[in-house]
């Protein structure tokens, strides 16, 4: 595999640092196995990345290393070129750099009610408590949970629940967010809500990490991909370089995007030309179709006219 995972395949030509510089990061929780076995990898500002690989591939363990929640037993973190120690004051700098919103929210969620529980990042900031209070309120208005804000949080919905822990990160204005497996519990429109949400934060020129078990997602959202397995990076890519990666997908427990798949038949089939891009949205798979169907009846209305 060793061949993929050296593929430089990034999208994007940089040359300035990377806000995160991971090199040799290894963890265990017990003696006998590594969940983490030599992770190296750069984040660079402003990116969409998604994080895919099978269950138990490392990708939450990954995550908690990265903002000190497990300390790493090796390898080294860069925030912004300045390399992190394991100190009290490189560890806030992590957490207030990097907000993880946790793949189970029961991890994650203290207060007592939901507007607590979402003030209670930017309380600790030490931030004004009139910014303090906008930011809450903001928060829940993009996740749409001020129905709930005096309910208590541990009698939500897990759809519920996991819309309050996003909101808690947002709220915390982190450089990077960290979403493990955010979609999971999420019912589609709130999906979609949430999707729009991240498109937002990347406007605003956050960085994003996303991991997801969602290929059709992870192909039409992210700039780029990770893939994990047994603690490892076993390839990184554009999502259309991973997705034609049929040695990937197999190792890695992933399937085809359905719009590849579909695209794909449709070419072999000869009703969408070879050269054309393959959509990774619907969206742009219902434009390309149009363009086509516009294409054809111009060429058909031309004929007519000629054969006139
Ligand atoms: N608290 C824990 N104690 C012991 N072993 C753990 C613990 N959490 C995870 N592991 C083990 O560490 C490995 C990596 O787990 P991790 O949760 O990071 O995987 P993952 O890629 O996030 O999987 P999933 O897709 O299921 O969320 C697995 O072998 C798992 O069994
Ligand atoms: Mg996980």
């Amino acid at each position: 595999m060793s061949d993929l995972k050296n593929k430089n395949t990034m999208n994007k030509k940089h040359d300035e640092t990377p806000l995160l510089r991971i090199r040799g990061l290894k963890y265990a929780y017990s003696n006998d196995k590594h969940a983490l076995n030599g992770i190296d990898l750069d984040i660079w500002n402003g990116e969409k990345l998604a994080i895919l690989g099978a269950n138990g591939a490392g990708k939450s363990t990954f995550f908690l290393n990265l903002n000190g929640v497990l300390k790493a037993d090796a390898g080294s973190i860069e925030l912004d070129g300045v390399k992190m120690s394991q100190n009290k004051k490189d560890l806030n700098r992590l957490r207030s750099s990097i907000g993880i919103v946790f793949q189970d929210p029961d991890n994650q969620i203290i207060a007592s009610t939901v507007r607590g529980e979402v003030s209670f990042g930017p309380m600790n900031q030490e931030i004004p408590v009139e910014e303090v209070r906008i930011r809450t309120e903001a928060a829940m208005k993009r996740m749409d949970i001020e129905q709930f804000a005096d309910r208590a949080p541990h009698y939500l919905s897990s759809g519920e629940k996991k819309r309050v822990a996003i909101a808690d990160i947002i709220a915390m204005h982190p450089e990077i967010f960290i979403f493990d497996e955010p979609t999971a519990a999420l019912d589609p429109a709130s999906s979609q809500m949430l999707e729009g949400v991240l498109d937002r934060l990347s406007d605003e020129g956050r960085t994003i990490v996303v991991s997801t078990h969602d290929v059709n997602f992870a192909y039409r959202w992210a700039d780029r991909i990770i893939v994990f397995k047994d603690g490892k990076i076993i390839a990184q890519g554009t999502p259309d370089e991973i997705f034609r990666n049929r040695e990937v997908l197999e190792a890695a427990n992933l399937h085809e995007p359905t719009l590849m798949t579909v695209t794909d038949h449709l070419k072999s089939a000869g009703l969408i030309p070879e050269s054309s891009d393959n959509p990774r949205s619907v969206e742009a798979f219902v434009r390309m179709t149009k363009e086509l169907t516009a294409l054809s009846e111009k060429t058909t209305d031309t004929g007519v006219e000629q054969s006139a």
